[in-house]
């Protein structure tokens, strides 16, 4: 049975957690195997609009196990809260949501430490969400994090180990910001709190989806952000402290190559990025004021305005190679309708040179002019399209150019954030 990868081909947002939905519709479980609450993943469905964070998007289908692998970062507080929120609307989370004990925990000191690092890094700053996630994947690599598995001790040795590491880090802190302070004994009570509601989903999830894959159930791994953000290829520092990459799906939930059976890059039509950093097709002018609220492109996790610029050909390339991608799904065709002209990058001019590939190097990729595609546009709306037939011309040729410019096939397009707005081609 298949075991499918879903990630971001751009700068996080393309509707993952849409298509995630819609492609649940016939899966037993999926599977988050990276980041945390940084992300924020929007479902629409009968006009109703749930926005996940640390649930994979596979939780409006009931049938559908949901599992949160050991490659993530977890804050057991806003679990608690996301997981009250979702039971509140009627949803069954508890019953089929499982976590990994070898995940790492986001403590509140994690989000201290984010907020004060973003603060010295003054105008220059990575624009983090201020989840805590680099903190916490900094403690993982430096081996003083704390795994959810802490969670199943006794709560003696639970409470000496969560605040020796608050101590610890209170006191690395105070050399960041000499009057910071950190209530220990409140922190070590609403943590505490949060993993009362952890603790009886927390169990060995790479044993879990071996068992799954064992008995022939059909899987989806759901990445979270995207490749241009990812913390070994995405131009550093401006990405996240996790892999946005197949590589990252294989080591963040414990399966193999071999277990992977198609790898489905989402990209939108054009392209966004919120935070800071090089993004080349960004658009200054009217076009990106059109796009930000023709794409209602606001966070979904912080509510800031996302930038707004062209599709990047060049950047979606490099995200395809890194993961590859088996086929691509273009979202957001919709907010195209009405332009008379779009613009694809294809290459950018760098240092006096023409390339096609995207420079490593922040510095550099951040000098890149690109090189444009120009298309005519369609004055037709796209929304209630829901085959290539109904599409009009234009637009099946703009799709047929991503497709050849990104070199991987377009097996699904999105015109709307609805469910069904869908088109698999
Ligand atoms: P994710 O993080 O990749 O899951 O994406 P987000 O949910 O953060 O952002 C995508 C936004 O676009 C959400 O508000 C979706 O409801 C919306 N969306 C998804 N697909 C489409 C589409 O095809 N058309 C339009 N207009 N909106 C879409
Ligand atoms: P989804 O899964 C878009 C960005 C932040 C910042 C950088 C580092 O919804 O696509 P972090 O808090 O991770 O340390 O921030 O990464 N970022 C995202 N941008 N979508 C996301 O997630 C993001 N998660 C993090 O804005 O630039
Ligand atoms: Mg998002």
């Amino acid at each position: 049975m298949p075991c499918r990868v879903v990630l971001g081909g751009q700068w996080g947002d393309e509707g993952k957690g849409k298509i995630v939905d819609y492609l649940s519709a016939s899966v037993d479980a999926v599977v988050r195997f990276q980041g945390g609450a940084n992300a924020g993943h929007t479902l629409v469905v009968g006009g109703e609009r749930v926005a996940v964070h640390l649930v994979p998007s596979g939780v409006l289908r009931p049938e559908c196990e949901i599992i949160l692998g050991n490659g993530m970062v977890v804050d057991p507080l806003a679990l608690r809260d996301e997981i009250a929120g979702l039971e509140s609307a009627g949803l069954d989370v508890r019953g089929r949501l499982r976590v990994s004990t070898a995940a790492h925990a986001v403590l509140p000191y994690h989000k201290l430490q984010d907020q004060l690092e973003e603060q010295r890094r003054g105008g220059g700053g990575i624009g983090t969400t201020g989840r805590g996630i680099g903190p916490a994947y900094a403690d993982k690599a430096a081996r003083a994090g704390l795994q959810l598995g802490i969670f199943l001790r006794s709560e003696a040795e639970m409470q000496k180990r969560l605040r020796a590491a608050a101590e610890r880090k209170l006191q690395l802190l105070r050399t960041l910001a000499p009057d910071v302070e950190l209530d220990v004994d409140a922190m070590l009570e609403e943590v505490l709190d949060g993993a009362a509601v952890l603790r009886p989903l927390l169990c060995d999830t790479a044993l879990r989806i071996h068992e799954l894959l064992d008995a022939d159930k059909e899987i989806l791994l759901e990445g979270a952000q995207g490749a241009l953000l990812d913390l070994d290829h995405g131009s550093y520092p401006f990405v996240t402290s996790s892999s946005c990459t197949t590589a990252g799906a294989l080591a963040g939930c414990g399966v193999a190559p071999r277990d992977i059976t198609s790898v489905i890059g989402i990209a939108k039509a054009y392209s966004t990025r919120v935070g800071n950093g090089p993004f080349p097709t960004e658009l200054a002018d009217g076009d990106g004021v059109r796009l930000r609220e023709a794409g209602q492109e606001f966070g979904t996790t912080t509510g800031r305005p996302r930038r707004c610029g062209w599709f990047d050909a060049v950047a979606v390339r490099h995200a395809a190679r890194l993961s590859g991608f088996t086929e691509l799904a273009i979202t957001k065709l919709d907010v195209l309708d009405g332009f008379e002209v779009l613009r694809v990058a294809d290459a950018y001019r760098c240092n006096g040179e023409t390339i096609r590939h995207f420079p490593s190097d922040s510095d550099l990729l951040g000098a890149c002019v690109p090189e444009y595609l120009e298309i005519e546009g369609w004055s037709q709306s796209t929304c209630e399209c829901r085959s290539a037939e109904e599409l009009p011309a234009a637009a099946r040729r703009y799709i047929q150019i991503l497709e050849e410019r990104v070199g991987v096939p377009v097996r699904m397009l999105s015109v709307g954030p609805e469910r069904d707005a869908t088109v698999a081609l």
